[in-house]
Protein backbone atom coordinates (compact mmCIF):
# COMPACT_ATOMS: atom_id res chain seq x y z
CA UNK A 1 0.00 0.00 0.00
CA UNK A 2 2.68 2.15 0.87
CA UNK A 3 4.88 1.43 -1.78
CA UNK A 4 1.64 2.20 -4.37
CA UNK A 5 0.95 5.48 -2.62
CA UNK A 6 4.78 6.32 -3.18
CA UNK A 7 4.65 5.29 -6.93
CA UNK A 8 1.41 7.84 -7.43
CA UNK A 9 3.28 10.64 -6.11
CA UNK A 10 6.46 9.92 -8.36
CA UNK A 11 3.95 10.00 -11.25
CA UNK A 12 2.36 12.96 -9.84
CA UNK A 13 5.57 14.84 -9.98
CA UNK A 14 6.68 12.93 -13.31
CA UNK A 15 3.58 14.14 -15.00
CA UNK A 16 3.91 17.78 -13.53
CA UNK A 17 7.40 18.75 -14.86
CA UNK A 18 6.23 17.29 -18.18
CA UNK A 19 8.35 14.02 -18.23
CA UNK A 20 5.31 12.00 -18.89
CA UNK A 21 2.72 14.26 -20.74
CA UNK A 22 -1.05 14.17 -19.32
CA UNK A 23 -3.25 13.15 -22.04
CA UNK A 24 -6.26 13.08 -22.11
CA UNK A 25 -8.35 9.35 -22.93
CA UNK A 26 -11.79 7.80 -22.52
CA UNK A 27 -11.73 5.28 -19.29
CA UNK A 28 -14.29 3.34 -17.87
CA UNK A 29 -16.02 5.16 -15.02
CA UNK A 30 -14.20 5.59 -11.71
CA UNK A 31 -17.92 6.05 -9.91
CA UNK A 32 -21.35 5.89 -10.79
CA UNK A 33 -24.38 7.47 -9.81
CA UNK A 34 -26.67 4.43 -9.61
CA UNK A 35 -30.18 6.03 -8.64
CA UNK A 36 -32.96 7.01 -6.94
CA UNK A 37 -35.13 7.81 -10.09
CA UNK A 38 -36.40 10.87 -9.13
CA UNK A 39 -34.61 11.70 -5.97
CA UNK A 40 -32.70 14.73 -7.66
CA UNK A 41 -30.17 12.47 -9.67
CA UNK A 42 -29.61 15.37 -12.23
CA UNK A 43 -28.63 17.83 -9.64
CA UNK A 44 -26.33 16.25 -8.13
CA UNK A 45 -24.39 15.51 -11.05
CA UNK A 46 -24.44 18.78 -12.46
CA UNK A 47 -23.61 20.27 -8.54
CA UNK A 48 -20.42 17.87 -8.74
CA UNK A 49 -19.40 19.12 -12.10
CA UNK A 50 -18.59 22.35 -10.62
CA UNK A 51 -15.75 20.66 -9.69
CA UNK A 52 -13.48 20.97 -12.24
CA UNK A 53 -11.44 17.21 -11.51
CA UNK A 54 -15.08 15.42 -12.48
CA UNK A 55 -16.17 14.84 -15.73
CA UNK A 56 -19.39 13.37 -16.98
CA UNK A 57 -21.12 12.09 -20.43
CA UNK A 58 -24.19 14.65 -20.37
CA UNK A 59 -26.91 11.87 -21.56
CA UNK A 60 -27.53 8.90 -19.24
CA UNK A 61 -25.73 6.03 -20.72
CA UNK A 62 -27.90 3.19 -19.61
CA UNK A 63 -25.20 0.24 -20.39
CA UNK A 64 -25.14 -2.04 -18.00
CA UNK A 65 -29.33 -2.31 -18.01
CA UNK A 66 -30.41 -1.60 -21.85
CA UNK A 67 -27.28 -1.42 -23.70
CA UNK A 68 -25.02 -4.32 -22.52
CA UNK A 69 -25.13 -5.75 -25.34
CA UNK A 70 -23.48 -2.72 -27.47
CA UNK A 71 -20.43 -4.15 -25.60
CA UNK A 72 -17.16 -2.67 -23.39
CA UNK A 73 -15.73 -0.42 -25.75
CA UNK A 74 -19.36 1.32 -27.22
CA UNK A 75 -19.58 2.02 -23.37
CA UNK A 76 -15.88 3.44 -22.98
CA UNK A 77 -16.27 5.52 -26.47
CA UNK A 78 -19.55 7.33 -24.39
CA UNK A 79 -17.19 8.82 -21.59
CA UNK A 80 -16.02 12.05 -21.73
CA UNK A 81 -11.70 11.96 -22.16
CA UNK A 82 -10.16 12.39 -18.94
CA UNK A 83 -6.46 13.11 -17.53
CA UNK A 84 -4.75 11.95 -14.77
CA UNK A 85 -6.16 12.65 -11.47
CA UNK A 86 -9.51 13.46 -12.56
CA UNK A 87 -12.85 11.53 -11.72
CA UNK A 88 -15.22 10.20 -14.64
CA UNK A 89 -18.69 9.99 -13.34
CA UNK A 90 -21.76 8.52 -15.13
CA UNK A 91 -25.30 8.28 -14.14
CA UNK A 92 -28.36 5.99 -15.27
CA UNK A 93 -30.26 5.93 -12.66
CA UNK A 94 -32.51 2.98 -13.46
CA UNK A 95 -29.45 1.04 -12.44
CA UNK A 96 -30.76 0.93 -8.76
CA UNK A 97 -33.89 -1.07 -9.56
CA UNK A 98 -32.23 -3.21 -12.53
CA UNK A 99 -31.29 -6.84 -11.49
CA UNK A 100 -28.31 -7.20 -13.46
CA UNK A 101 -26.57 -3.93 -13.16
CA UNK A 102 -24.69 -4.48 -9.78
CA UNK A 103 -23.25 -7.52 -11.24
CA UNK A 104 -22.18 -6.48 -14.40
CA UNK A 105 -20.31 -3.01 -12.63
CA UNK A 106 -18.96 -5.48 -10.87
CA UNK A 107 -17.20 -7.56 -12.67
CA UNK A 108 -15.99 -4.69 -14.45
CA UNK A 109 -14.50 -3.25 -12.16
CA UNK A 110 -15.60 -4.51 -8.54
CA UNK A 111 -13.87 -1.02 -7.08
CA UNK A 112 -16.34 1.24 -8.85
CA UNK A 113 -17.46 3.65 -6.55
CA UNK A 114 -21.11 3.78 -6.29
CA UNK A 115 -23.56 6.61 -5.75
CA UNK A 116 -27.19 6.61 -4.72
CA UNK A 117 -29.40 9.39 -4.14
CA UNK A 118 -32.49 8.80 -1.89
CA UNK A 119 -35.34 10.66 -0.54
CA UNK A 120 -39.05 9.98 0.86
CA UNK A 121 -40.39 7.47 -1.04
CA UNK A 122 -43.60 8.92 -1.27
CA UNK A 123 -42.12 12.07 -2.58
CA UNK A 124 -40.33 10.22 -5.33
CA UNK A 125 -43.72 8.12 -6.17
CA UNK A 126 -45.42 11.68 -6.63
CA UNK A 127 -42.48 12.82 -8.95
CA UNK A 128 -42.09 9.81 -10.80
CA UNK A 129 -45.98 10.16 -11.68
CA UNK A 130 -45.67 13.79 -12.78
CA UNK A 131 -42.97 12.62 -15.32
CA UNK A 132 -44.78 9.93 -16.54
CA UNK A 133 -48.23 11.71 -16.76
CA UNK A 134 -46.28 14.41 -18.89
CA UNK A 135 -44.09 12.50 -20.78
CA UNK A 136 -47.49 10.38 -22.10
CA UNK A 137 -49.00 14.08 -22.75
CA UNK A 138 -52.39 12.20 -21.42
CA UNK A 139 -52.22 14.67 -18.56
CA UNK A 140 -55.91 14.71 -17.62
CA UNK A 141 -56.51 11.04 -19.29
CA UNK A 142 -54.03 9.38 -17.17
CA UNK A 143 -55.79 8.34 -13.91
CA UNK A 144 -55.12 10.50 -10.56
CA UNK A 145 -52.03 9.50 -8.67
CA UNK A 146 -54.55 8.40 -6.15
CA UNK A 147 -56.22 5.49 -8.67
CA UNK A 148 -52.45 4.45 -9.66
CA UNK A 149 -51.48 4.34 -6.15
CA UNK A 150 -54.60 2.98 -4.50
CA UNK A 151 -56.97 2.54 -6.76
CA UNK A 152 -58.34 0.58 -9.66
CA UNK A 153 -55.41 0.96 -12.22
CA UNK A 154 -56.82 -2.44 -14.00
CA UNK A 155 -56.04 -0.81 -17.45
CA UNK A 156 -53.25 0.96 -16.81
CA UNK A 157 -51.16 -1.68 -15.10
CA UNK A 158 -49.84 -5.44 -15.84
CA UNK A 159 -49.82 -6.05 -12.85
CA UNK A 160 -53.04 -6.83 -10.70
CA UNK A 161 -54.73 -4.17 -9.39
CA UNK A 162 -57.16 -6.30 -6.72
CA UNK A 163 -54.52 -7.26 -4.69
CA UNK A 164 -53.17 -4.78 -2.91
CA UNK A 165 -50.27 -5.16 0.07
CA UNK A 166 -52.03 -3.02 2.79
CA UNK A 167 -53.85 -1.12 0.98
CA UNK A 168 -51.53 -0.50 -2.41
CA UNK A 169 -50.28 -1.61 -5.70
CA UNK A 170 -47.10 -1.96 -5.01
CA UNK A 171 -46.80 -3.23 -8.22
CA UNK A 172 -46.51 0.14 -9.92
CA UNK A 173 -43.60 1.14 -10.80
CA UNK A 174 -43.51 4.49 -9.09
CA UNK A 175 -44.72 2.82 -5.77
CA UNK A 176 -42.16 -0.72 -6.46
CA UNK A 177 -38.70 1.39 -7.06
CA UNK A 178 -39.40 3.00 -3.62
CA UNK A 179 -39.26 -0.48 -1.65
CA UNK A 180 -35.20 0.73 -1.37
CA UNK A 181 -34.06 -1.95 0.46
CA UNK A 182 -35.28 -4.72 -1.96
CA UNK A 183 -32.86 -2.86 -4.55
CA UNK A 184 -30.22 -2.19 -1.95
CA UNK A 185 -29.99 -5.91 -0.89
CA UNK A 186 -28.01 -6.68 -4.37
CA UNK A 187 -26.11 -3.19 -4.33
CA UNK A 188 -24.92 -4.64 -1.11
CA UNK A 189 -24.90 -8.59 -2.57
CA UNK A 190 -21.89 -7.21 -4.61
CA UNK A 191 -19.96 -3.90 -3.28
CA UNK A 192 -18.78 -3.28 0.10
CA UNK A 193 -20.41 -0.32 2.14
CA UNK A 194 -17.78 1.61 2.26
CA UNK A 195 -17.59 1.67 -1.91
CA UNK A 196 -21.42 3.08 -1.32
CA UNK A 197 -22.32 6.50 -0.92
CA UNK A 198 -26.01 7.44 0.38
CA UNK A 199 -26.62 11.18 -0.66
CA UNK A 200 -29.83 12.71 1.32
CA UNK A 201 -32.37 14.15 -1.54
CA UNK A 202 -33.79 15.96 0.54
CA UNK A 203 -30.44 18.10 2.35
CA UNK A 204 -29.46 18.14 -1.69
CA UNK A 205 -32.24 20.78 -1.99
CA UNK A 206 -31.95 22.60 1.26
CA UNK A 207 -28.16 22.45 1.70
CA UNK A 208 -26.62 21.59 -1.19
CA UNK A 209 -23.01 22.45 -0.48
CA UNK A 210 -23.20 20.21 2.55
CA UNK A 211 -24.09 17.08 0.57
CA UNK A 212 -22.16 17.75 -2.40
CA UNK A 213 -18.64 18.18 -0.82
CA UNK A 214 -19.73 15.01 1.24
CA UNK A 215 -19.55 13.15 -2.31
CA UNK A 216 -16.60 15.08 -3.41
CA UNK A 217 -14.42 14.05 -0.54
CA UNK A 218 -16.39 9.99 -1.02
CA UNK A 219 -14.73 10.64 -4.86
CA UNK A 220 -11.65 11.36 -3.04
CA UNK A 221 -11.62 14.76 -4.31
CA UNK A 222 -10.43 18.27 -2.43
CA UNK A 223 -14.17 20.07 -1.68
CA UNK A 224 -14.99 22.92 -4.29
CA UNK A 225 -18.71 23.00 -2.75
CA UNK A 226 -19.79 26.03 -0.82
CA UNK A 227 -22.95 27.86 0.36
CA UNK A 228 -22.49 30.42 -1.73
CA UNK A 229 -21.40 28.87 -4.92
CA UNK A 230 -25.13 27.99 -4.73
CA UNK A 231 -28.41 30.21 -5.39
CA UNK A 232 -32.08 29.40 -5.12
CA UNK A 233 -34.58 29.40 -8.27
CA UNK A 234 -36.86 32.38 -7.25
CA UNK A 235 -39.75 30.25 -8.99
CA UNK A 236 -39.20 26.95 -8.32
CA UNK A 237 -37.58 27.40 -5.14
CA UNK A 238 -34.55 24.71 -5.87
CA UNK A 239 -31.23 25.58 -5.84
CA UNK A 240 -28.72 26.80 -8.96
CA UNK A 241 -25.43 27.02 -9.40
CA UNK A 242 -24.19 30.77 -8.91
CA UNK A 243 -22.41 31.62 -11.68
CA UNK A 244 -19.16 33.78 -11.03
CA UNK A 245 -20.86 36.39 -12.90
CA UNK A 246 -23.99 36.22 -9.93
CA UNK A 247 -26.21 34.73 -12.38
CA UNK A 248 -28.13 31.38 -11.53
CA UNK A 249 -27.67 28.26 -13.81
CA UNK A 250 -30.44 26.56 -12.53
CA UNK A 251 -31.39 23.12 -13.86
CA UNK A 252 -34.29 22.44 -16.94
CA UNK A 253 -37.61 22.66 -17.20
CA UNK A 254 -38.14 18.36 -16.66
CA UNK A 255 -36.64 19.31 -13.15
CA UNK A 256 -38.48 20.54 -10.22
CA UNK A 257 -42.46 20.25 -11.43
CA UNK A 258 -44.92 21.37 -10.14
CA UNK A 259 -46.72 18.01 -8.41
CA UNK A 260 -50.55 17.59 -7.82
CA UNK A 261 -51.91 17.56 -4.46
CA UNK A 262 -52.66 14.22 -3.45
CA UNK A 263 -55.80 13.38 -0.84
CA UNK A 264 -54.35 13.20 2.76
CA UNK A 265 -55.86 9.81 3.32
CA UNK A 266 -53.82 8.20 0.49
CA UNK A 267 -50.62 9.64 1.82
CA UNK A 268 -51.07 7.90 5.42
CA UNK A 269 -51.91 4.70 3.26
CA UNK A 270 -48.59 5.25 1.49
CA UNK A 271 -46.60 6.33 4.75
CA UNK A 272 -48.15 3.15 6.96
CA UNK A 273 -46.87 1.06 3.61
CA UNK A 274 -43.40 2.10 3.30
CA UNK A 275 -43.10 2.66 7.42
CA UNK A 276 -41.89 -0.80 7.82
CA UNK A 277 -40.08 -0.79 4.42
CA UNK A 278 -38.16 2.17 5.36
CA UNK A 279 -36.47 0.46 8.77
CA UNK A 280 -35.38 -2.25 6.71
CA UNK A 281 -33.59 0.25 4.37
CA UNK A 282 -32.18 2.70 7.64
CA UNK A 283 -31.21 -0.89 9.27
CA UNK A 284 -29.22 -2.06 5.82
CA UNK A 285 -27.15 1.50 5.21
CA UNK A 286 -27.09 1.85 9.12
CA UNK A 287 -28.33 5.37 8.58
CA UNK A 288 -31.78 6.40 9.82
CA UNK A 289 -34.37 9.24 7.53
CA UNK A 290 -37.25 10.70 9.39
CA UNK A 291 -39.15 9.44 6.27
P1 LIG B 1 -39.67 16.97 -9.57
O1 LIG B 1 -39.39 17.56 -10.92
O2 LIG B 1 -40.75 15.97 -9.58
O3 LIG B 1 -39.87 18.00 -8.49
P2 LIG B 1 -33.96 13.20 -10.98
O4 LIG B 1 -32.96 14.20 -11.46
O5 LIG B 1 -33.34 12.06 -10.24
O6 LIG B 1 -34.92 12.79 -12.06
O7 LIG B 1 -34.82 13.91 -9.87
C1 LIG B 1 -35.69 14.98 -10.19
C2 LIG B 1 -36.10 15.63 -8.90
O8 LIG B 1 -34.98 16.25 -8.29
C3 LIG B 1 -37.09 16.75 -9.09
O9 LIG B 1 -38.36 16.17 -9.11
C4 LIG B 1 -36.84 17.64 -7.88
O10 LIG B 1 -37.79 17.44 -6.86
C5 LIG B 1 -35.47 17.19 -7.36
N1 LIG B 1 -34.45 18.21 -7.30
C6 LIG B 1 -33.45 18.19 -6.40
N2 LIG B 1 -32.65 19.24 -6.56
C7 LIG B 1 -33.16 19.95 -7.59
C8 LIG B 1 -32.74 21.16 -8.23
N3 LIG B 1 -31.67 21.82 -7.82
N4 LIG B 1 -33.50 21.62 -9.27
C9 LIG B 1 -34.59 20.93 -9.66
N5 LIG B 1 -35.02 19.77 -9.10
C10 LIG B 1 -34.31 19.29 -8.08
Amino acid sequence: MKYRLLLILHLIDLISCGVIPNTSKKRFPDAIIVGVKKSGTRALLEFLRVNPLIKAPGPEVHFFDKNFNKGLEWYREQMPETKFGEVTIEKSPAYFHSKMAPERIKSLNPNTKIIIVVRDPVTRAISDYTQSSSKRKRVGLMPSFETMAVGNCANWLRTNCTTKTRGVNAGWGAIRIGVYHKHMKRWLDHFPIENIHIVDGEKLISNPADEISATEKFLGLKPVAKPEKFGVDPIKKFPCIKNEDGKLHCLGKTKGRHHPDVEPSVLKTLREFYGPENKKFYQMINHWFDW
